[in-house]
């Protein structure tokens, strides 16, 4: 496995890499489960886990949305940020927002549909579905960018041009309640993928670059 740990650019306030990991957290599970295919991840999950975001949209667009900064530090360190972008869970669209700036194309996704309604970038491109069965085709993103939401690695490979990057980022570390460790995150995409993990104020971003 080949993780660089790439020099802090901003001050950590605690050690996101070796954090506190709320393994208890009822979301840990169903990532897992989603990220390791173990065939949890169904239309009564996916319905479940809708509802849930929708009860949460109208509170989420206004918080701060530590990703920004994070995405924006990724970038400025990896660079492949050219061509189209997917973001998978894009919630109320802060982050979205931020990838119009680096790529020629951005395309949000989400599973709730009150996310999107309640997005503060009504005008972007963004569509309501699940990440686990993606309405693109094969190899039609250099880029998808997860910020604390669930990796389907199979879907995320699928398109995926061979070159692009996915960039998965958690803003609280390991302390963020959907969280997959970077070690995770690198097994679960395959060997194929070269994996760079690095700090950044509270969180912890991975840059997988598909080289096969
Ligand atoms: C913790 S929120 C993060 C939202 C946004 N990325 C941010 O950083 O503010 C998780 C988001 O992922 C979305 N989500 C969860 N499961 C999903 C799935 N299977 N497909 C697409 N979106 C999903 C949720 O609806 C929610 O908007």
């Amino acid at each position: 496995m080949s993780h660089i740990f790439l020099p802090k650019t901003l001050e950590a306030v605690m050690d996101p890499i070796g954090g506190v990991v709320d393994a208890g957290h009822p979301m840990r599970a169903v990532v897992k489960g989603a990220a390791f295919g173990d065939g949890s991840w169904n239309g009564v999950r996916a319905k479940k886990v809708a509802d849930l975001f929708d009860s949460m949209a109208l509170e989420w667009k206004d918080r701060e949305n530590e990703g920004c900064s994070i995405v924006m530090d990724s970038f400025d360190r990896i660079q492949f940020t050219t061509g189209r972008v997917l973001e998978v869970g894009c919630g109320t669209g802060e982050v979205l927002e931020v990838l119009k700036g680096y790529f020629d194309e951005a395309i949000g996704i989400d599973i709730s549909n009150a996310m999107l309604r309640n997005s503060n970038y009504p005008q972007a491109d963004q569509a309501n579905c699940d990440g686990a069965h993606l309405p693109f085709p094969s190899a039609s993103f250099d880029a998808v960018v997860i910020v604390n939401s669930l990796l389907f690695p199979s879907e995320v490979d699928r398109v995926l041009k061979v070159g692009g990057t996915c960039f998965f980022v958690s803003t609280k570390g390991a302390g963020t309640p959907i969280y997959l460790s970077p070690y995770d995150v690198r097994r679960v995409l395959g060997v194929k993928y070269q994996a760079f993990t690095s700090a950044s104020g509270n969180g912890i971003w991975t840059a997988l670059h598909k080289s096969a």
